[in-house]
């Protein structure tokens, strides 16, 4: 009954139905009146319906066959990553068909309250997932195919010497991401999820994650705003912020327009998700700028520190980027989001308003490029941080007891030319760019655990300044490669 009524759920277009028969909300019949989503200060809001369904209209977009996270960027509340392994793949078929894909949330009903579903439910598969279920197309991606596990040298992780153990036995064959404005619905969506598919799949490990708290939603866990700067994917919203990258569709989505790769059919409106759990040395961090801060005659040694942490990132922790707030936060610019994107690191097109290492600079060198639309290289970030806030023992010991960090999520079509180019050629290479010798990216730049440098960027006072890195502030614990397909490749090749 319940399923016969919610299996209609992905098939119908009228928004307004979709929500009121849709997954467990068919339950109460009841329409959510809030979001579950975050919306802290700072961070872009989704289009709105009518203005998403214009753009969509005019590149012929369906984005009722697109899944929901792949659009809503870095906004979650509560998320479950749950990653399993298929053990029967006809009995999963079925069950994936008949009572997963109707739960199974597009980007279409994200964009307006009454539409969400209480959770959002996607669903992705690794490559060895698809062979699991049959598949032998070839989604021509080659860091995808190989999954990875075989990717962390390129990638400068370590070994796996810190990998979580299931993701070092290349058995995880798909991952769910249940996300929710509470955990009892996330809770609840996972029972539904697991009973559905019994003893078909078998959970391989499972990483709850949530905005931080209070005045830090938004806030990764070194302290600063994060999922400012996600490019627009033409398509679902046509109106860029002022320095908001607009990408081409098929830069995210498979088989649309700019996605110049052999795909098979059933592949086109999947995008390609990178997971990684990234474990965040916060007190560390906080100990290094502590110990090293700039010294600049207008500034307390605590600013000093500070000012040394904000050109790392290249954003202070309201999201006010140091190229237009050189010396301060400034929190009123970092909350307007018509000004804290727009720049572009031209006039001076040196170091010293924002070291080219910073990580923003390093991911989107924007006017170092010549302009955004030659960077083949963007991503959509949709990453939620993990684990609790520091306690008072770790921050008066200034070590770590306690495992916290990023849940990093990114869709791209191509994640040769997306997140593993990002991480491999940019954040990586210390000649990376403009300049030789510019440094590694001092956050989340990765050197197999050797010590990293940062050669005459990061201090504005003494451009000759070389900072070595002797220990990683963010600790690669690994992840998998997974696709996520339309809705309409779950039913028609993944469920049959
Ligand atoms: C724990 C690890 C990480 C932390 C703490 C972190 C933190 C941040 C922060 C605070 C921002 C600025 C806010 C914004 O523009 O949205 C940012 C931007 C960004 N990050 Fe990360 N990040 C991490 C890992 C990564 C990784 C692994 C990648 C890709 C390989 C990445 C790619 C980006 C990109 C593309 C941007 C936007 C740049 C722009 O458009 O200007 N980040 N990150
Ligand atoms: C859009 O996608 C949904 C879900 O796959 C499908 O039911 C619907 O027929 C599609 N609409 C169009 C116009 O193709
Ligand atoms: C959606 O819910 C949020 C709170 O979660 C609220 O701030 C917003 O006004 C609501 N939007 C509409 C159009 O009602
Ligand atoms: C992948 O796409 C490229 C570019 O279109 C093409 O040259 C190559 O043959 C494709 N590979 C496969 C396996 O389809
Ligand atoms: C964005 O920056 C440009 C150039 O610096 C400026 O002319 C424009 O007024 C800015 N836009 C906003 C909304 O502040
Ligand atoms: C950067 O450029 C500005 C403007 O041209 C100049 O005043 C400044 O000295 C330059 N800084 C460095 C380190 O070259
Ligand atoms: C950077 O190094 C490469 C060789 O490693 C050299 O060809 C290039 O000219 C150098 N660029 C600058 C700006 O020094
Ligand atoms: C900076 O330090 C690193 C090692 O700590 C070294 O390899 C590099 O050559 C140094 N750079 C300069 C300009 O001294």
């Amino acid at each position: 009954m319940k399923i016969a009524v919610s299996a209609f759920a992905g098939l119908v277009c009228t928004l307004g139905l979709v929500s009121a028969v849709h997954g467990q909300d068919a339950r109460s019949l009841e329409k959510r009146s809030t979001s579950i989503l975050t919306n802290p200060p700072g961070l872009p809001r989704l289009p709105s319906p009518d203005a998403a369904h214009a753009a969509a209209a005019s590149a012929g977009l369906n984005l009722t066959n697109i899944q929901g996270d792949i659009v809503i960027g870095q906004s979650k509340r509560h998320e479950t990553f749950l990653f399993f392994s298929i053990v029967d793949a006809t009995s999963f078929k079925s069950k994936l068909r008949r009572k997963i894909l109707p739960l199974v949330t597009n980007a279409g009903q994200m964009l307006k309250n009454e539409t969400q579903p209480n959770t959002l439910v996607n669903i992705a598969f690794s490559q060895t997932g698809l062979t699991a279920l049959g598949i032998t197309d070839n989604l021509n991606d080659t860091a995808f195919h190989a999954g990875q596990l075989a990717n962390a040298q390129t990638l400068g992780d370590p070994r796996t010497t810190h990998w979580v153990p299931a993701f070092t036995t290349g058995k995880i064959h798909g991952v769910f991401l249940l996300a929710s404005d509470t955990t009892a619905h996330v809770d609840a969506t996972l029972k539904t999820v697991t009973t559905a598919l019994g003893a078909s799949i078998k959970q391989a490990y499972s990483l709850q994650a949530a905005a931080r708290p209070g005045n830090q939603e938004g806030h990764e866990h070194f302290g600063f705003l994060d999922g400012i700067s996600n490019p627009a994917i033409q398509g679902f919203d046509d109106t860029p912020l002022p320095g908001q990258a607009s990408v081409p569709t098929g830069e995210i989505l498979l088989g649309e327009q700019n996605d110049n790769q052999i795909r098979p059919d059933w592949a086109k409106d999947g995008s390609f998700l990178v997971f990684r759990q990234l474990q965040q040395l916060v007190p560390e961090f906080h100990k290094y700028l502590t110990d090293n801060p700039i010294v600049e005659p207008h500034l307390t040694r605590a600013q000093g520190a500070d000012l040394l942490g904000a050109r790392m990132i290249g954003r202070w922790p309201s999201g006010a980027p140091v190229f237009l707030s050189p010396l301060a936060d400034d929190p009123k610019l970092g909350a307007d989001v018509h000004r804290n994107n727009n720049f572009t690191y031209a006039a001076p097109n040196n170091a010293t308003l924002c070291p080219f290492n910073a990580h923003i600079r390093k991911n989107r060198p924007r006017a170092d490029l010549g302009t955004d639309a030659k960077n083949p290289h963007h991503i959509v970030r949709g990453s939620i941080p993990y684990g609790p806030e520091v306690t008072p023992g770790e921050a008066s010991s200034q070590t770590t007891r306690v495992e916290r960090g990023m849940a990093f999520v990114a869709y791209q079509s191509n994640i040769v030319a997306g997140f593993q180019f990002l991480q491999q050629t940019w954040l990586n290479n210390p000649n990376f760019f403009i300049k030789n010798t510019t440094g590694f990216d001092p956050v989340v730049g990765a050197n197999h655990g050797a010590a990293r440098w940062s050669e005459g960027n990061l201090d504005p006072t003494n451009p000759t300044r070389n900072f070595t890195l002797v220990n990683d502030f963010v600790i690669s614990r690994g992840g998998e490669y997974f696709f996520s397909p339309s809705l309409s490749a779950i039913a028609d090749k993944l469920s049959a």
